[in-house]
C-alpha cells in the first residue's frame, strides 16, 4: 500500500451521478503542492520541529525562527539542513472535482498526506463535501462547514491506519483548523497534543496539533 491507496477514490465517485476528476501531486511536484498550500507545507514543517525541540531540550527552539516569521513552506528544508534528519519522507497532494458545468465549485475532495520525521502519517488538509449541498449561513453550527460532508473521514482514518500498519508508522498526526473540530476529531481517537505548541494553540482555538497513536504500534 502507498500513500496515493489512502484517498478513497471509488467511494468519492460513488457519491455522485456525475464523473469525478482526481489530480495527484506527489514529490515531484512539491514547488507546486508549495504554492497550492504554503500553510500546509509550513505546518508541516512547523509539526516536525516542534517534536524535534521537544526531544532536544538543549536545542535553540528560536533556530529556525525566520522561516516560521516568514511562513515560509521551505521550513522542513530548513529543518533537514540544520539537523541532518530526512524531515520530509513522502508527500501526496490529491484533489477530486466533480465534472459538471452548472456547478459553480466543483471540489468535492482534498486531501494533502505526509510522511515526516520522526516517522509519523500528517493529514496535512483534507476536505470531503458535496458541492451540490451548500449550507446556508444561517444553518451552519461550525466553523468551515459552508457544505454538506461525504461521511467518508472514517473510511479515510481507516486506510490511514492500514498505511500505518504496512509501513511501521506508529502515529497519525493533524492540525484542526478550528477549535470545534476537535471534539470531531477525538471521537476517531485523537487527542490534543499535550505540549506548549499543542496548549498554545488550544488557547487560539484554531490550527490545534492532534494525535494518535495507534495500538499495534
Ligand atoms: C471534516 C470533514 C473532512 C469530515 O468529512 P466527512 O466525514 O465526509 O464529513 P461529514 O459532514 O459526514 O462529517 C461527519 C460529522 O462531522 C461534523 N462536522 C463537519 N464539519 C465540522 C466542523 N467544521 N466542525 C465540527 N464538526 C463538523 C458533521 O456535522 C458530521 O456530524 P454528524 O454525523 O453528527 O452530522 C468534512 O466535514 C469537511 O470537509 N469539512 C470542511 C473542511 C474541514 O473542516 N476540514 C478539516 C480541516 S482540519
Amino acid at each position: 500500500m502507498n500513500l496515493s491507496d489512502i484517498f478513497p477514490k471509488e467511494s468519492i465517485s460513488k457519491k455522485f451521478n456525475s464523473e469525478i476528476s482526481i489530480q495527484e501531486r506527489g514529490r515531484k511536484n512539491l514547488n507546486e503542492i508549495a504554492n497550492l498550500k504554503t500553510g500546509c507545507m509550513v505546518e508541516i514543517g512547523g509539526g516536525a520541529w516542534d517534536r524535534y525541540v521537544q526531544q532536544n531540550p538543549s536545542c535553540d527552539p528560536r533556530a529556525l525562527g525566520s522561516f516560521f516569521d516568514d511562513g515560509s513552506p521551505k521550513l522542513y528544508l530548513a529543518m533537514e539542513r540544520l539537523t541532518g534528519l530526512k524531515v520530509l519522507k513522502d508527500i501526496l497532494y490529491t484533489t477530486a472535482h466533480v465534472i459538471d458545468e452548472s456547478l459553480e465549485d466543483t471540489l468535492c475532495a482534498e486531501l494533502l498526506l505526509a510522511v515526516t520525521w520522526p516517522n509519523v502519517l500528517r493529514i496535512s488538509d483534507v476536505t470531503f463535501i458535496n458541492p451540490y449541498g451548500p449550507i446556508p449561513e444561517t444553518e451552519r453550527q461550525y466553523h468551515y462547514q459552508d457544505y454538506k460532508g461525504l461521511g467518508l473521514f472514517p473510511e479515510l482514518l481507516e486506510n490511514c491506519e492500514k498505511f500505518c500498519s504496512e509501513n511501521d508508522i506508529p502515529e497519525i498526526t493533524l492540525s484542526a483548523a478550528y477549535i470545534d473540530l476537535v471534539p470531531f476529531f477525538e471521537s476517531y481517537g485523537f487527542m490534543v497534543e499535550d505540549t506548549p505548541a499543542g496548549r498554545a494553540y488550544l488557547e487560539l482555538e484554531a490550527g490545534i496539533p492532534m494525535h494518535k497513536v495507534l495500538k499495534n504500534a
